[in-house]
């Protein structure tokens, strides 16, 4: 079994969802969702299909000034049984420069949010490392967190340790311009470790330029057995149990 524990799966970026999703029969995805249009479809396709969990929050590149709106929405869907996270959060100071605090104030706001309800955030951090550091280590507590798509450095992971966190490896690994993260793979334990494809983005080699789903998992744990010298059945074997475990999955 392979849990693909972050991906989109928006309608306007497929031409045939029904497909990629059955592509993934007796496999797990954990849909995310970043606004509010994205959360309630993520919502319907929690309903719908078994093998689909769910994680609702407001993406940092998604904030504006009234997003409390969008923070009840969340809070009123967050009991759902399938929503197993509040995500994606975060800080993204790569598209967003000009919002820096609103973007900090939402990310609080949410991960509060999370410890209200003890589910597990999901983090989105793109330029803003330190930042999401600090805030993790005044706010997030013993409450469980993945940094999703992780791009920082190994020091930074190792800093990072000190929280409930888990890392999501991404298909970037698949990349040849990809060595800080292979040092990552390669320094982390298997135990830290989360398969993620980030659909429709961040597609692996050998499909590289094409659009993304959720059952190319498998290049990710493919690239993560290679440079563990273990074998892929072992990379499932653990990262399916660390998903389970993360975010409590009902499986
Ligand atoms: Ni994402």
């Amino acid at each position: 079994m392979i849990i693909d524990t972050h991906c989109h799966l928006d309608i306007k970026d497929y031409d045939n969802l029904e497909e990629v999703i059955k592509n993934m029969e007796g496999n797990y995805m954990i849909a995310s969702g970043y606004n509010l249009e994205s959360n309630k479809h993520v919502i319907e396709l929690v309903n719908k299909y078994d093998n689909i969990f769910g994680t609702i929050g407001l993406h940092p590149s998604d904030v504006t000034e009234d997003y409390e709106s969008d923070l009840l929405f969340i809070e009123s869907n967050i009991n759902n049984p399938k929503i197993v996270g509040v995500g994606e959060i975060g800080l993204d100071y790569y598209w967003e420069k000009d919002n820096k605090e609103l973007q900090k104030e939402v990310f609080i706001k949410q991960i509060e949010l999370a410890r209200k309800y003890n589910k597990t955030i999901v983090i989105h951090s793109r330029e803003a490392i330190l930042d999401t550091y600090n805030i993790l280590d005044e706010y997030l507590g013993n409450n469980k967190a993945v940094l999703h798509c992780y791009s920082s450095n190994i020091e930074m992971a190792k800093r990072f340790k000190k929280f409930n966190i888990k890392f999501g490896i991404s298909g970037v690994l698949t990349f040849k311009n990809s060595s800080k993260l292979k040092e990552v793979v390669k320094e982390l334990n298997l135990s830290d470790l989360l398969l993620e494809t980030d659909s429709p983005y961040l597609t692996p080699e050998p499909y590289r330029g094409k659009k993304n789903e959720p059952s190319y998992t498998k290049y990710v744990a493919e690239a993560i057995a290679k440079i563990k010298e273990v074998e892929y059945e072992k990379v499932l074997e653990i990262t399916t149990q660390n998903a389970i475990s993360q975010f409590d999955l009902n499986i």
